[in-house]
């Protein structure tokens, strides 16, 4: 299918600032999951789809894609090129989740907190999502896949609660093209970032968003249930928490808010 219209417009805007993606966007009215649509091509190729029958989310979930109202992109991304592989993923991670506040902050005006490791929160309910997996035949590539809830219709009524987007915090649904164009520039803006090695840059623009600092968190450790206080994340982009006089590293997993 061919990019509509208003979204080739919008990305010509930022095209100075895109850097290293977009070389290549394909864009689907409706597919399985953008993620694997991008797993067998090359860095900096981008999918974009309308909507999703496999929208995939974190921890096996699955993620409401119907068409009309959601931003669904994969990115693909190989980090390793230049960075130890060994923190390429966590940082990867890292990166991502700022540039997606930075990016929607600049579409939208909307002021977003993240929560650990890349959640897009407005007070105590998710905007966005991203899904970072190893794809293709090279193992170098990770496949970065957002999902922002742009319009009311991206997510189930009954999880308004714990969900929110973008029309339900303005009044007003800002044009998914420009959400899209300006989260690629900023992700391109970070990616350079990575591959340059100035992860402080990143590691910062994260604690400056950071949603749960100090706050108590549950997460489910190898044990069983844990919760603790949560102090910072470290140089990899791992979260540390405080857990009887005790700080523990948290390198995956989800955190809820106590
Ligand atoms: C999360 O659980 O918070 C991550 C959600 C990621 C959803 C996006 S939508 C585009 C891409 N394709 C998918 O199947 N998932 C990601």
């Amino acid at each position: 299918m061919t990019l509509p219209a208003d979204f080739v417009s919008a990305l010509d805007d930022v095209r100075p600032r895109l850097g290293l993606l977009a070389t290549s966007v394909t864009y689907f009215e409706t597919v399985g999951s953008t993620n694997d649509a991008a797993a067998a091509l090359s860095e900096g190729a981008v999918v974009v789809a309308d909507a999703q029958t496999q929208g995939r989310g974190r921890r096996g979930r699955s993620w409401f894609s119907p068409a009309g109202s959601g931003l669904y992109v994969s990115v693909v991304l190989t980090p390793s090129r230049s960075v130890d592989p060994r923190r390429a993923t966590s940082l990867t991670t890292i990166a991502a989740g700022v540039a997606l506040a930075d990016g929607v902050e600049a579409a939208a005006g909307l002021s977003v907190r993240l929560k650990w490791p890349n959640d897009l929160y407005v007070g105590r309910r998710k905007l966005a999502g991203i899904l970072a997996e190893a794809g293709g035949a090279s193992a170098r590539i990770v496949v970065l896949g957002y999902g922002i809830n742009v319009g009311e219709g991206a997510y189930p009524a009954d999880l308004r609660d714990r969900v929110t987007s973008l029309e339900s915090e303005l009044g007003s649904r800002p044009p998914r093209a420009r959400v899209l164009a300006e989260t690629l520039a900023a992700l391109a803006g970070r990616y350079d970032d990575l591959l340059a090695g100035r992860f402080d840059a990143i590691l910062s623009g994260w604690r400056r968003r950071a949603a749960a600092h100090g706050a108590r968190v549950e997460w489910t450790g190898a044990d069983g249930p844990r919760s603790g206080d949560v102090v910072d994340i470290d140089d990899d982009g791992a979260l540390l928490v405080r857990v009887a006089g005790a700080t523990e590293r948290i390198v995956s997993g989800e955190l809820n808010w106590t």
